[in-house]
């Protein structure tokens, strides 16, 4: 077993989250299979779940913003799909469901705001749903939502190499729901750009699995369990990993390879079909 990076080291480098509160946070509509309309969401305990991941991550050292939820959109709690933030430079979304549409020009006012420029994607394109920056390269689902055309407007606006993984598996609709990257960034901790990511083969078509295992021959295999639980929808700082509690085995694995696990419990999102890193917008300088 390969030793990993997370076992040697320095304190991980602080991180910039933006996220939205979920005030208006309920199942109104069904845009996955997670989605039941009118599942009865406890907003207090939603809060609540939310409240302590933004805690979680002050407590490690990371900064969070938030942007302010509007009334009248339910999924605007996931974050993690108004955009992809590299380099500094703000790739917009553009949202399959015609209900989630509003949600980019509420995201763009807070990224205007805060002195960015939004570059709107042409394609339909979530943003951190389906784009993964990974080292040197940015792995992108398609499949569900996010459009190949939009991978290549993605290349040519940061310049990095994206590699196009297709899903299969409607209940992981989101690549972020079947794969993260463990780190380290290029340059973080002498990392040499490659780093490692944990995913779930089954959710990806064979020859994406195949491309997968090329390029990541030592990454973390999750089962379907933890895959369900969302562990995949974890977010790491290159040391801890903030993961799903019910993503058993998974945990185990990190804690194999060095990663300290930080269990933050977002079970009422699972309700919408999201969880840490859906609520979870990483703005990278
Ligand atoms: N209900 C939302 C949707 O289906 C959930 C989004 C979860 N976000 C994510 N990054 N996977 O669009």
């Amino acid at each position: 077993m390969p030793v990993e990076r997370a076992q040697l080291g320095s304190a991980p480098i602080p991180r910039r989250y933006l996220m939205c509160e979920p005030r208006h946070f309920e199942v109104r509509y069904a845009i996955n299979p997670w989605m039941n309309p009118g599942t009865p969401v406890d907003p207090e305990l939603a809060r609540g779940q939310w409240q302590t991941l933004v805690e979680t991550y002050r407590a490690h050292g990371h900064t969070v913003e938030t942007v302010a939820p509007v009334a009248g959109l339910p999924d605007m709690v996931f974050a993690a799909n108004a955009a992809l933030v590299l380099d500094g430079k703000v790739f917009g979304s553009s949202f399959h469901a015609p209900e989630r549409q509003p949600e980019s020009a509420a995201y763009a006012a807070w990224f205007k705001e805060a002195g960015y420029d939004v570059h709107p994607a042409e394609s339909v394109c979530e943003g951190e749903g389906d784009l993964v920056p990974a080292g040197r390269y940015v792995l992108a689902g398609t499949g569900f939502r996010t459009q190949r055309t939009a991978h290549r407007e993605v290349q040519e606006f940061f310049g990095r190499p994206v590699i196009s993984l297709d899903l299969v598996d409607p209940r992981f609709y989101h690549l972020d729901t079947a794969l993260f990257f463990l780190g380290p960034e290029p340059g973080e901790d002498g990392g040499t750009g490659e780093g490692n990511i944990a995913y779930y083969p089954a959710a990806f078509s064979p020859g994406s699995r195949e491309a997968l295992r090329r390029l990541y021959p030592d990454a973390v295999i999750a089962t379907e369990e933890d895959a369900l639980a969302f562990g995949l929808n974890s977010v790491s700082d290159g040391r801890h990993v903030f993961v799903a509690p019910q993503a058993l085995d998974l945990i185990d694995r990190l804690v194999h390879r060095g990663y300290v696990p930080v269990p933050v419990d977002l079970s009422e999102f699972r309700k919408a079909g999201g969880g840490i890193k859906c609520c979870t917008q990483e703005i990278r300088s």
